[in-house]
């Protein structure tokens, strides 16, 4: 299996079933990370991610600096800016993905439900499961349809054919691929196109039951047509699950997302070194039609980037 692959079907912890999930008010889990209970009708929504002061440094140069953003339940959240301004490094940071990089080190404090992600007794694998990834390029595993869906819950410790196909049917039925794919479950996975692949990613990264999914510019491999499709089905995942997506399509970022990160390349006059940072962070209507900052206009105006 390529390295990258490893990441949306996270490894789920053996000791927490992915049925175990469900209860979202009272499943206290590993590390002392727990669920947050759903908002009471006409609470706000809770927030899931509160991230203040956060910079990510890869061998000592500092890529991205002073990220200060809370992210709301069932919100979808786009990161937009130029090439090279951090978006996907500070979306690694909310699974600790960076984990995973040499040299990367991330400074300053990023909570989930009000617990410290990077606290020692956090089980990294865990925040994996509990909150998914899924990658610019579809990555499906070289096996059929059903066992890339079964793959994770599988590791978790699910073996019972009823109940696999029960999750398999719920995944693919919940990323809107079911009915293309019903008849075919025992076909390889990399028969599919491009957009159902990418489907099938998602179906794989929610079969672990996560909280949230965070999506690395998830349809710049695709058309327009499976472009439009990957958004609805963001519209109905939210639902049940927070989203962060990464994306360089502005028309994207207005059409789907609640609030809207925009992140820009601060170059220092004397070094040279350039630092990304983060502009603005508000409602995406906001970002796009009275932005605060002047260079968030000249980006989302299209004069810059
Ligand atoms: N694994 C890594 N090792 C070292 N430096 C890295 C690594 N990943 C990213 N960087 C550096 O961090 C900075 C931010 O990169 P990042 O990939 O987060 O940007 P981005 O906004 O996602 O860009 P793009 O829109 O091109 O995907 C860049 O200067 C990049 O070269
Ligand atoms: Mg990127």
């Amino acid at each position: 299996m390529p390295p990258e692959t490893t990441t949306d079907a996270v490894p789920a912890s053996p000791v927490d079933e992915v049925a175990g999930a469900d209860d979202v008010t009272t499943a206290p889990t590993l590390g002392g990370l727990t669920h947050a209970g759903a908002a009471a009708d006409g609470a706000p929504a809770p927030t899931v991610f509160d991230v203040t002061d956060l910079s990510v440094l890869y061998s000592g140069f500092r890529a991205v600096r002073g990220v200060k953003l809370d992210v709301a339940k069932n919100d979808i959240t786009a990161f937009i800016g130029p090439s090279g301004c951090g978006k996907t490094t500070v979306l690694r940071c909310f699974n600790r993905m960076n984990d995973l990089i040499d040299g990367a080190k991330v400074e300053g404090s990023l909570k989930f439900h009000g617990v410290d992600l990077y606290a020692k007794d956090v089980n990294p694998v865990e925040v994996r499961r509990r909150i998914g990834m899924v990658f610019q390029k579809p990555n499906p595993f070289p096996k059929s349809i059903f066992e890339n869906v079964a793959y994770g819950p599988k590791l978790a410790g699910i073996r019972k054919k009823a109940e696999l196909d029960e999750i398999v049917e719920q995944a693919l039925r919940g990323s809107a691929l079911w009915d293309e794919v019903k008849d075919r479950l025992g076909k390889s996975a990399l028969g599919l196109s491009g957009g159902q692949q990418q489907r099938l990613c998602i179906a794989r990264a929610i079969a672990v039951r996560p909280e949230v999914i965070l999506m690395d510019e998830p349809c710049s491999a695709l058309d327009p047509v499976a472009t439009l499709r990957i958004e609805q089905l963001m519209q109905e995942l939210k639902d049940e699950y927070t989203i962060i997506i990464v994306t360089h399509n502005m028309q994207q970022a207005a059409r789907v997302s609640d609030r809207t990160a925009f992140f820009s390349v601060d170059v220092d006059a004397t070094s040279g070194d350039r630092t990304g940072e983060l502009v603005e962070y508000d409602r995406t209507e906001k970002i796009f039609s009275q932005p605060s900052d002047s260079r968030t206009e000249d980006y989302v105006t299209g004069r810059f980037g």
